[in-house]
C-alpha cells in the first residue's frame, strides 16, 4: 500500500505477505443482489486465489457503475468477491433492506439479523399507521413469518430480539420494541415450545398493538399537560378502534384482538377500556400490557433519559395487583442473558 496525494492510503493489492484470509468474508450472488445499486458503504476485493492475492475492486463511496457491478456479480458467483470482517456493519447495512436474503446469509449473526427485523419492522408497521391497507399488511404478514421462523430454528433468537429492543430505545422505535419484547416474552412463557404458524399469527397482534393510535390527533398524543377529560376519553379510544382497523382488513380472533383490546387493561381494574378484571384478561393482553408500560419506561424522551431497565423490571414485578408477575419476571430473565 502506498498514498495517495490526499495522504490517505491507496490500496493497490493486499499482497500473499499481507493479507489473511479469514479476515475477509465471501459475498454470495443472492446477498450482492441486495446491494444498495449506485454506490455500496462496503470496499469490496477480487481474491485471486492462485496468487493469493485479494486485489482491490471497489472503493466504498465511490459510484459503482454498471460494467462494474457486473464484474463484481460474476466474482460472485466464482466465490471470488469478498469483503473485510472490519466493515461488518456497512456490510449488514448493505442487506438491511432485504429480510429474506439476510435470513440466510452466514456472514451476519444472529444479532445483525435481528437488528435487520427490528428496522425493517419499524418501516413496516410506521407504514401501516400511515397506510392500513391490505398489501402493507401482507408485507408486515410476510416479515413477521419470517421473524417467526427465526425464533423457531433456535430459541436463543428470541433473546436476540429482545436485545435489539434494548440496544435502540429512541421513542421512534418504542411501539415496535414492545412488540419485540412481547413476542420474547411470549417464547419463555411457552418455554420455546411455539408453532411457527401459530407464532407469526400472534406476533401480527403484538406489533398492530397500538394501530388504534394512528386515530388520535397528535394534539393530544404530543400534548405536555393533562388531558382533559374529553381528550383522555378520545386517547382511551384507541384500543377499540385498533380492533376496528383490522378487523376491517379482515383479521379477528383473540390471538390478534387481544393484545391491541386489553394491553391498557390493568389485573386490579384500574384499566381500559372496559376495566377489565383478572382472568378476564387474556394471555396475550397480559404481556402486552407488560412489554408496552416496560419499554415506556426505559425509553429515552427528550430531556428525560430512560429508566435503568432492571429497576423498571423490579418496579413492574412490584406493581402486581396490575401486571402479571410471572409475565414481568421474564423480563428480568432477559435482562441476565442479553447483552446491548
Ligand atoms: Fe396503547
Amino acid at each position: 500500500m502506498g498514498l495517495d496525494n490526499s495522504g490517505r492510503k491507496s490500496v493497490n493489492a493486499v499482497d500473499a505477505d499481507e493479507i489473511n484470509i479469514e479476515e475477509y468474508n465471501q459475498v454470495d450472488p443472492e446477498s450482492f443482489d441486495c446491494f444498495p445499486r449506485r454506490e455500496l458503504p462496503l470496499d469490496l476485493f477480487h481474491y485471486k486465489e492462485e496468487i493469493n492475492v485479494l486485489v482491490p475492486l471497489y472503493r466504498s463511496g465511490t459510484p459503482f457503475s454498471e460494467q462494474l457491478r457486473k464484474q463484481a456479480r460474476a466474482l460472485s458467483e466464482a466465490g471470488q468477491l469478498f469483503f473485510s470482517r472490519n466493515q461488518q456493519a456497512s456490510y449488514v447495512e448493505c442487506l438491511s433492506s432485504s429480510l429474506d436474503v439476510a435470513v440466510e446469509d452466514p456472514n451476519l449473526s444472529s444479532a445483525d439479523v435481528a437488528d435487520i427485523f427490528a428496522e425493517q419492522l419499524v418501516a413496516l408497521v410506521d407504514e401501516m399507521f400511515v397506510n392500513p391497507r391490505p398489501d402493507v399488511l401482507e408485507m408486515l404478514g410476510w416479515a413477521l413469518d419470517l421473524l417467526a421462523v427465526f425464533v423457531g430454528v433456535d430459541s436463543r433468537n428470541a433473546a436476540h430480539l429482545a436485545a435489539t429492543a434494548h440496544r435502540h430505545r429512541t421513542r421512534q422505535r418504542q411501539r415496535v420494541n414492545a412488540s419485540l419484547v412481547a413476542v420474547s416474552l411470549y417464547c419463555l412463557a411457552r418455554d420455546h415450545a411455539v408453532a411457527v404458524d401459530d407464532l407469526s399469527r400472534i406476533a401480527l397482534g403484538f406489533f398492530l398493538y397500538d394501530l388504534g393510535m394512528s386515530k388520535v390527533s397528535r394534539l393530544v398524543t404530543d400534548k405536555c399537560q393533562q388531558l382533559r377529560p374529553d381528550e383522555k376519553r378520545r386517547m382511551q379510544e384507541h384500543s377499540r378502534q385498533g380492533v376496528e382497523i383490522v378487523n376491517r382488513l379482515g383479521l379477528t380472533g383473540p390471538e390478534i384482538e387481544d393484545p391491541i383490546m386489553q394491553h391498557h387493561e390493568r389485573l386490579d381494574g384500574s384499566g381500559y377500556p372496559a376495566k377489565l378484571k383478572g382472568s378476564a384478561i387474556g394471555e396475550l393482553g397480559r404481556i402486552m400490557a407488560v412489554a408496552d408500560s416496560y419499554m415506556a419506561m426505559i425509553t429515552d424522551r427528550p430531556h428525560c433519559p430512560g429508566r435503568d431497565p432492571a429497576e423498571a423490571a423490579a418496579e413492574l414485578i412490584r406493581k402486581d395487583r396490575a401486571y402479571d408477575s410471572d409475565v414481568s419476571r421474564g423480563l428480568v430473565t432477559f435482562l441476565k442473558d442479553i447483552t446491548f
